[in-house]
């Protein structure tokens, strides 16, 4: 299916954050774990957080819309490719996830078109793995883009529901002016670590 954001000109991003370092959304996540598991990185772009992950020793699922963007994360990966699997895959095309202990979206799931949200959102949440976490941004109303056809924006107690079942253990939000890629923007940004209920207690 295609999206309004086909138009984004994702290679101009990702060569724009060349050399950047991984989001510690996603070095903070695989550090809450004893020894690294199952991870997917959705919305991997150009492929930073795909390599930091291998190299802790992560099973890294890498999907992206962009083909570009798995190209460069295979790249990215180099000789630990025997580790990385991928998809091409628009979010609003999503195909069942398999059984993850991480999954990390950093800057990606409020680029899921609004009528897709929720399929998509179910299926993450199921590949969750009992005890697992999921690390992600989304978007307020009061950033910049509120309102870009296409994007998908949620209020604090929205993000707070997208939760249930989850413990949050880490939740931010910055509402302040910056940069982006493209230029000086207002980001509105909720940064969320939560952690899937273990069946039992231990
Ligand atoms: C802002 S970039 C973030 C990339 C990387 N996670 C990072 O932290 O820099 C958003 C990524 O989401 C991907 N993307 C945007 N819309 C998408 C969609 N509808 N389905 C799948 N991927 C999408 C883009 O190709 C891009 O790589």
């Amino acid at each position: 299916m295609a999206s309004e954001l086909d138009a984004v000109d994702w290679d101009g991003y990702y060569e724009a954050v060349a050399g950047r370092e991984p989001r510690e959304l996603v070095v903070g996540a695989a550090a809450s774990f004893g020894e690294p598991g199952r991870a997917i990185d959705l919305g991997c772009g150009d492929g930073t957080e795909t390599r930091y992950l291998l190299e802790d020793g992560w099973l890294v699922l890498a999907v992206d819309g962009q083909p570009s963007a798995i190209r460069r994360t295979i790249a990215r990966a180099g000789a630990l490719g025997d580790r990385l699997n991928t998809r091409v895959q628009g979010f609003e095309d999503l195909s069942e996830l398999p059984e993850a202990d991480l999954v990390v979206a950093p800057f990606t799931l409020p680029f899921c078109p609004p009528d897709a949200f929720e399929a998509m959102w179910a299926k993450v949440q199921a590949s969750v793995a009992p005890g697992g976490r999921i690390s992600a941004n989304f978007f307020g109303p009061n950033d910049t883009w509120f309102g870009a056809p296409g994007m998908t924006f949620h209020a604090r107690a929205e993000v707070e529901a997208l939760f249930d079942g989850f413990e949050i253990e880490s939740f931010v939000e910055e509402d302040e002016d910056g940069e982006a890629a493209s230029g000086a923007k207002h980001w509105h940004v909720f940064t969320v670590q939560a952690r899937r209920r273990p069946l039992r207690d231990s």
